[in-house]
């Protein structure tokens, strides 16, 4: 009787250590509170596939866009016309506009071809960069061609500004310049509500020179330690305003990062990402992984892969996400089991071989119905595990295999 009280009470003890363990996590960060994007999720009734290319030479062609189309949100890079565009460093070159014509040419095949079930198209998104005054864009170019703006961006101690010397595509913007965050929401995001169909803007490389990037011509010492730290809080408070003015005319802003958790390290940067969520924990926005998130723990690599455990930590919180993997081989299991491990409302997943529409292609396991998640990933002797309405995910240890189990007895290898 005793011993059997005993046991009682030590479960009953076990239950209470597992409930404060699991509600009082020692990461305490606030569940995302920011408002739903201006459109449904229907990634649990078809795949929530997203489209992510380029034509270098000019508009897709009418047979690309029923493709395109297939995919719940597409958006086009600062490739796309980019042999008509990218000509001559010192004009003008409006590739606003360019993005801009593409998806109106998408929303208008969406408009006048009969609706059918391979039509999913949900959002439109165009590109900008945050980092890098890109010389194509006119909003960046004016800003540079004027010589009155010098101190907008980095400069070295003999005051020669910082550029981009991996493609000479501009010079670097220093966001703990005011005068930066008033050219962004005046000039970049004011013109960018004006667009018509257009439901979203990635934001490239938000913190690619905070987590152990280069700023071009010039030392590590212009976006490392206390200055890179005071230009990354500045520019999360621009990242901020941003959301908040597009949000208000219902564009949400996807931005790149690269950074992890404080204990869930990812690259090298110069605060966590701890910082970076908090600023943004009540504004509409998406967090956009460029490499996937398959890897087991940090790596410094320029493309290296998020950790899988940064990917997790997000989706419990609820935050909105959009993955770009690689093929694992030729095959697209492993990131799609990856994926669903972490899916939550709002995921979306794009696979590919890169940015141009080469490299994009409809996976046959994009047509196949998984369903919703029936509860978190678990991690057991072998490997994660996740089962959905229609299938058991599966992905080994070390994250180099996967295996997707469909009810209907179907396999994915
Ligand atoms: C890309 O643009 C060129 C020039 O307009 C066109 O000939 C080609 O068909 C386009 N490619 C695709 C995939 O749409
Ligand atoms: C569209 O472009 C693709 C890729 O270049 C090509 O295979 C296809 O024939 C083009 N279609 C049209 C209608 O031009
Ligand atoms: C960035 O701007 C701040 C504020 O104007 C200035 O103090 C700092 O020297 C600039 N840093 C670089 C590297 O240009
Ligand atoms: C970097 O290159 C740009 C463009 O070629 C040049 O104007 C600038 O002075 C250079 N900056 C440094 C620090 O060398």
């Amino acid at each position: 009787m005793a011993s059997d009280r005993r046991m009682r009470l030590m479960s009953l003890r076990i239950c209470l250590l597992v409930y404060v363990h699991t509600s009082f996590p020692s990461w305490a960060l606030a569940p995302y509170q920011g408002p739903k994007p201006p459109w449904n999720y229907k990634g649990y009734n078809s795949f929530p596939a997203f489209y992510f290319g380029a034509n270098e030479s000019g508009l897709e062609n009418s047979s690309w866009l029923p493709f395109v189309a297939q995919h719940q949100v597409a958006g086009w890079g600062w490739q796309q016309n980019f042999h008509s565009v990218g000509q001559d460093r010192w004009h003008y070159s409006q590739q606003e506009v360019s993005l801009a014509q593409m998806a109106s040419r998408m929303a208008t095949y969406m408009e006048v071809t009969p609706a059918s079930p391979q039509k999913r198209l949900q959002a439109l998104f165009v590109y900008r960069h945050l980092e890098v005054a890109e010389w194509y864009f006119t909003t960046s170019a004016t800003a540079f061609h004027d010589p009155g703006n010098r101190d907008m961006f980095l400069h070295d101690k003999n005051g020669h500004i910082c550029w981009d010397n991996f493609d000479n595509t501009g010079p670097y913007w220093n966001f703990s310049s005011p005068r930066v965050t008033e050219w962004f929401l005046n000039e970049v995001a004011a013109e960018i509500v004006r667009e018509a169909n257009v439901q979203a803007v990635f934001f490239d490389e938000t913190d690619y020179l905070y987590c152990g990037g280069t700023a071009g011509n010039c030392s590590a010492d212009v976006h490392t330690g206390a200055e890179g730290l005071a230009q990354y809080r500045a520019k999360l408070q621009l990242l901020r305003s941003l959301a908040l003015k597009l949000n208000a005319a219902n564009v949400w802003p996807i931005y790149s990062s690269y950074n992890g958790y404080s204990d869930l390290p990812w690259r090298d940067c110069v605060m966590p990402f701890d910082e970076y969520y908090t600023a943004l924990q009540d504004v509409g926005w998406i967090r956009f992984y460029e490499y996937g998130i398959g890897a087991t723990s940090p790596s410094p690599a320029w493309d290296s892969q998020a950790t899988l455990a940064q990917a997790l930590r997000e989706s419990e919180l609820g935050l909105p996400v959009m993955i770009r993997a690689q093929p694992h081989g030729a095959g697209a299991t492993l990131p799609l089991g990856l994926f669903l491990l972490a899916q939550n409302d709002f995921w979306y997943l794009g696979i590919s071989t890169g940015w141009l529409d080469e490299n994009w292609q409809w996976w046959s396991e994009y047509e196949k119905l998984y369903g919703h998640p029936l509860g978190p990933a678990e991690l057991k002797s072998d490997g994660w595990h996740r089962s959905f309405q229609r299938c058991q995910v599966f992905v080994s240890k070390d994250l180099s295999t996967a295996k997707i189990t469909l009810t209907d007895g179907v396999f994915i290898i």
